[in-house]
């Protein structure tokens, strides 16, 4: 489904993101996990076209997407939930679901609104609700729901579960799983390292814009390198790198 080969992204000076390559099948959840600031959001920004590339090239079921604007990227299958949400909090809830199908035609719409209050009966409970009044979790539901209007063939998720309670947390991986039973391709960003890995088929880790490893993801969970770095991920050692070992 994806092929990213060499991408390069800076920040001015500052390069955010070195020759890094990574691939997502068809169908599958793929995890890229690694330390805070190692250049996981902005590899999904590279990937939705949020922001340019220095280099690399990107596929995207075998054609080149690497210079399409972001809106060109989301027409084509490419779609990302932010991290941090970013709903529009003074929109109402429907509003927002509406705004994550611009890209459909208009008459499939209120059919996918339907599916997804279905799929998230508290959406439909606060339709015209202010998505702002919406709890922190119910706001992650919102804004995935919004991506899934889209119809993505990829789903870029930039930490679903940050900041959630553990309840809510689990919602967000049961919703994962849920996606990928139904044939959802997923590119997952998370700080939840192990439960990441646990309903991911293969991941990579990064490092100061690198991949430094990657692999199954069972194999992963279970790299002692890996449980180095992010088994006390609540305490001191989650910035432990693994590089060096
Ligand atoms: N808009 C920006 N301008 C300048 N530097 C940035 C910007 N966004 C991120 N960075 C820098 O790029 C690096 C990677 O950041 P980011 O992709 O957000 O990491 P992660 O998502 O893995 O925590 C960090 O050093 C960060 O400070
Ligand atoms: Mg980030």
């Amino acid at each position: 489904m994806l092929e990213v080969s060499g991408l390069c992204v800076s920040y001015g000076s500052v390069e955010a993101v070195r020759d890094l390559s990574l691939k997502v099948a068809a169908g599958s959840v793929v995890s890229l996990i690694g330390p805070n600031g190692a250049g996981k959001t902005t590899t999904l920004n590279a990937l939705s076209g949020v922001v340019p590339v220095h280099g690399g090239r990107i596929m995207l079921e075998g054609r080149d997407i690497t210079r399409l604007s972001s809106h060109q990227r989301v027409a084509a299958g490419v779609v990302q939930v932010p991290e941090g949400r970013l709903v529009l909090a003074g929109m109402s809830v429907r509003e927002n679901l509406e705004l994550g199908a611009y890209c459909r035609p208009r008459q499939d719409i209120p059919a996918d609104i339907a599916r997804m209050e279905e799929r998230f009966p508290v959406l439909g409970q606060r339709r015209e609700g202010l998505a702002g009044s919406l709890s922190g979790g119910e706001q992650q539901m919102l804004a995935m729901a919004r991506g899934l209007m889209a119809h993505p063939k990829l789903l870029l998720l930039d930490e679903p579960s940050l900041g959630l309670a553990p309840l809510v947390v689990k919602m967000i991986f049961d919703l994962v799983l849920e996606l990928k039973s139904q044939g959802q391709t997923i590119l997952l960003v998370e700080q939840n390292v192990f439960q990441s890995l646990a309903v991911s088929d293969y991941a990579y880790v990064i490092e100061n814009g690198s991949i430094v490893l990657e692999g199954p993801a069972a194999k992963l969970a279970a790299d002692p390198a890996v449980a180095r770095a992010y088994l006390g991920q609540a305490g001191p050692s989650a910035s432990a790198p693994i590089t060096g070992r």
